[in-house]
């Protein structure tokens, strides 16, 4: 009897040991971005900010190398197509882990913890052309890092895109028919290694695509939409994702799969819906969820394990394709200035410090000018700058003709370093020392690349500041 109590009250710990799990939020840092900061300045923000876990898209030397010493907790990333190679060869996965994974897991080198092999590539939009490499890549890098005596340490894992799986009401979750089969082997790997299921899920996305989505139940905020299913009732659109995806992966056997959160976000700029409000209470709104312990109802009190934030800075040189939102996901701006209020548990962001920014100057379109003939400068300066916030529904909508000009011209300038021919436009452009940003629109100054050497620069500075003192002077005096 006593035995049998004793065991009893151990079951009942062990039981309060799993179901209090503690969530930590991390950030993806990706780097498809027009300025980059250097990773040094980076890392020292995450640090700052206690993020303790990053996920990577790939595995920059550079930013590997900022993140050496750190101490933070690492995903590194292997994209779509490096699959199909790392599928058919025990060579390349071999070099592959040897030279972004062992090579930094030295003493004062990367934490690396997991690999992500692939990005979302089960992706409808893919068509299917990655999926069938996905378990075989994982079986050579699984044997890889065995080889390496990596494989306690660090474990591989496929940030998978939610639209694999569907149904309208969550405890009716389903993997796509048509991905069943490698799903069901993908889990049954991951399971066997001790690896987490990673999911990407963005509510932002479902309402983005469908203006019947109800507004309010993609966030936390209680909703007048709530969804029941049977005895459950939910009232966010990322609840009723995360258990959707949990009956799915019931329905194949591994309804206990430990699940982290790949990405998630609210995007500010780019789209009606977009916005700092928006983005301010979508976050903040899941990180009180998810430090709450809460979990959801087909996993109460089970949170997910971590939950990696879409993303940590906006990223200029994305592609537009899924909306101009995307490069604009940022929790900071692309020179790591938080745009919104935003506690991760830790208090308010702080923002990077030492951001060498280029010198406070801008190019506008020439007001003495007649830019009957700006159009094309426009279209090419926008080929190369981001330009998207002119969007309808972007923070520069509405600034006009000429402001639209001058702020692609900007952007031209800024994404050049500031080079002073790249302001010419054909005698359109001019340089000016006055912020030209307009209400909420934010006419960007660059920051600068730190590879620069700040000799030349500094000399080639004092002789256009002249320039430029002297151009204003006499704008002014006409
Ligand atoms: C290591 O990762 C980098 C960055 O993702 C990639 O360019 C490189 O090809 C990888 N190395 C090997 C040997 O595959
Ligand atoms: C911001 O976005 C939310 C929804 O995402 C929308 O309801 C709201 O009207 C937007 N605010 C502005 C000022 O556009
Ligand atoms: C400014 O540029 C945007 C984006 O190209 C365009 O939609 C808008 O109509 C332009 N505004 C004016 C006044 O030309």
């Amino acid at each position: 009897m006593a035995e049998k109590q004793t065991s009893l009250v151990c079951f009942v710990t062990v039981l309060l040991l799993i179901q209090v799990v503690e969530s930590d939020i991390g950030v993806n840092w990706g780097t498809i971005s027009l300025h980059k900061m250097s990773p040094s300045t980076v890392v020292d923000l995450l640090k700052d900010n206690k993020i303790q876990k990053v996920k990577l898209f790939d595995a920059d030397p550079d930013v590997m190398k900022g993140l050496m010493g750190s101490g933070l907790e690492v995903m590194v990333g292997i994209p779509n197509d490096m699959l199909a190679l790392l599928s058919s060869s025990t060579v390349a996965s071999d070099l592959w882990v040897s030279q972004n994974v062992s090579r930094y897991m030295v003493k004062g080198g990367v934490n690396i913890r997991y690999v992500a092999v692939g990005n979302e590539p089960f992706l409808t939009s893919y068509s299917g052309q990655y999926q069938s490499y996905v378990v075989p890549a994982m079986t050579n890098l699984q044997e890889s890092l065995a080889k390496a005596n990596l494989a306690r340490n660090v474990k591989l894992v496929v940030p998978c895109n939610a639209d694999a799986y569907e149904s309208s009401l969550p405890s009716q979750g389903t993997f796509r028919p048509e991905l069943t089969q490698i799903i069901t082997q993908l889990v049954s790997f991951l399971n066997s290694n001790g690896s987490p299921f990673v999911v990407n899920i963005y509510p932002f996305l479902s309402l983005y695509g469908n203006s019947d989505f109800p507004q309010d139940y993609a966030f936390f905020e209680g909703t007048t939409h709530a969804v029941t299913d049977g005895p459950n009732v939910y009232s966010n659109a990322f609840d009723g994702n995360l258990d959707t995806l949990i009956a799915a992966l019931a329905k194949i056997g591994y309804g206990q799969m430990p699940i982290v959160i790949g990405e998630v976000g609210w995007p500010t700029d780019g789209a009606i819906g977009a916005n700092l409000t928006a983005a301010r209470v979508f976050n903040q709104g899941l990180v009180k969820h998810v430090l709450s312990n809460k979990g959801t109802p087909l996993r109460p009190g089970v949170p997910p394990m971590d939950v990696y934030l879409f993303s940590l800075f906006d990223e200029g040189a994305k592609s537009v394709l899924p909306g101009n939102f995307e490069r604009h996901w940022g929790i900071f701006s692309f020179d790591g200035q938080s745009k919104y209020p935003l506690n991760l548990g830790n208090g308010p962001l702080n923002n990077a410090k030492d951001v060498q920014y280029l010198p406070y100057r801008w190019c506008v379109a020439n007001p003495y000018k007649n830019l009957a003939e700006a159009a094309n400068h426009f279209k090419i300066a926008c080929s190369y700058a981001d330009c998207t916030t002119l969007n309808y529904g972007g923070s520069c909508y509405g600034i006009g003709a000429k402001g639209n000009i001058s702020y692609a011209f900007n952007s031209y300038y800024q994404l050049q370093k500031q080079n002073p021919r790249s302001c010419d436009f054909d005698g359109l452009g001019m340089v000016t020392f006055l912020n030209p940003s307009i209400g909420v629109c934010r006419f960007l100054v660059g920051v600068s690349d730190h590879t620069t050497s700040s000799g030349f620069r500094l000399h080639n500075n004092w002789i256009s500041v002249l320039l430029i003192v002297l151009w204003d002077a006499w704008l002014f005096l006409m």
